[in-house]
């Protein structure tokens, strides 16, 4: 794609994550592959860093920011951590939880990560590249998904180019995400309340459905969200020859999430189907039913956001 950066492509070894360091202490954009989705990284730290995130994505300023970190001991120098978020930490850290603490006010973060919120989304990812190069910088990382607004997330390299290529300055390329929906998203409240915000990898018992968030927390949870631009059908039980179909377990598909109905296999290869599917001539996606456990109650509520048109 033409634009105004001509995206390098960065191998996964040293060169590259230091090319990627490098990049993101002058202020630029890397896409950085996580173990959930690839992430638009910049330093969390800089104003005009972060306001080319948003520029690059066509993402909203309403809309705030996760930050990633190394370790607790930065986790703790931007945000207050209550003994829950603590323990929560402590069990899912590193991996794909995001706690949603309040922020210090000292922290030092670019106040347009937070979008003006009181509290910053919180996240030590599990990913080998990621935390190379977040062990190499010494400020912590604000990366949303790496896709324009509104769109597919990625989970390859290619998916980023796709989305983002001209738009961003590098991709540090390591291969397909090995998880493939974005992290759980948990709000930690006064009083130790747990609020789920999004579904995802994390399950987190909290003795409450998870509640759908308010257009200004969690705007991921719009109703229309990962639109591949045409309708997609969900629980399809029929398929027209001219519907791209997305298969799972004894229905095969164009594309299948998982042939052996294995929910972590689905989880990974969700946003590929979609792709697909967006990139396909066929005018419809139909997708098969997908069983409402585990990560599948993750998986659904991404294709109900998908096969929501915009407003
Ligand atoms: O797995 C992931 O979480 C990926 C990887 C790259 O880490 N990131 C990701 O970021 O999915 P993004 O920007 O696509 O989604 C972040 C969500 C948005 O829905 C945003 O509204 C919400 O987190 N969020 C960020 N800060 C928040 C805050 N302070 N309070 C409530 N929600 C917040
Ligand atoms: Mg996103």
């Amino acid at each position: 794609m033409v634009g105004k950066y001509a995206t390098e492509t960065l191998l996964a070894d040293k060169g590259g994550i230091d090319r990627a360091a490098a990049i993101l202490r002058d202020g630029g954009l890397v896409a950085v592959p996580t173990e959930t989705v690839y992430g638009l990284a910049a330093r969390a730290d800089d104003d005009r860093a972060v306001a080319r995130i948003y520029e690059a994505k066509g993402r909203p300023s309403f809309n705030p920011l996760i930050v990633h970190v190394r370790d607790m001991k930065q986790a703790r120098r931007l945000a207050q951590l209550t003994p829950e978020a603590e323990a929560l930490a402590a069990a899912h850290w590193p991996g794909s939880l995001t706690l949603v603490v309040p922020r210090k006010a000292d922290s030092g973060l670019a106040d347009a990560v937070t979008a003006g919120l009181p509290t910053v989304a919180l996240r030590m990812p599990d990913h080998p590249l990621m935390r190379a190069l977040l062990a190499e910088v010494d400020f912590p990382v604000a990366a949303p998904s790496a896709n324009r607004s509104g769109f597919i997330s990625p989970t390859s390299a290619n998916h980023v180019l796709a989305s983002l290529g001209g738009r961003i300055d590098a991709v540090l390329d390591g291969g397909e995400c090995r998880s493939g929906v974005e992290s759980t998203i948990v709000a930690v409240r006064e009083f130790g309340q747990l609020e789920i915000l999004r579904p995802g990898p994390v399950t987190i018992a909290t003795g409450q459905a998870p509640v759908p968030g308010d257009g200004i927390e969690a705007p991921g949870q719009l109703a229309s969200h990962y639109a591949p631009g045409k309708p997609v059908r969900l629980n399809a039980a029929e398929v027209a020859p001219d519907d791209f179909t997305i298969g799972f377990g004894a229905m095969p598909g164009d594309c299948t999430l998982s042939a052996s109905g294995d929910l972590e296999e689905a989880a990974a290869r969700l946003y590929a189907c979609l792709h697909l599917g967006a990139a396909s001539e066929k005018p419809r996606i139909a997708v098969a039913p997908i069983p409402e456990e585990g990560i599948g109650v993750a998986i659904n509520d991404r294709l109900r956001r998908a096969a929501t048109p915009p407003d």
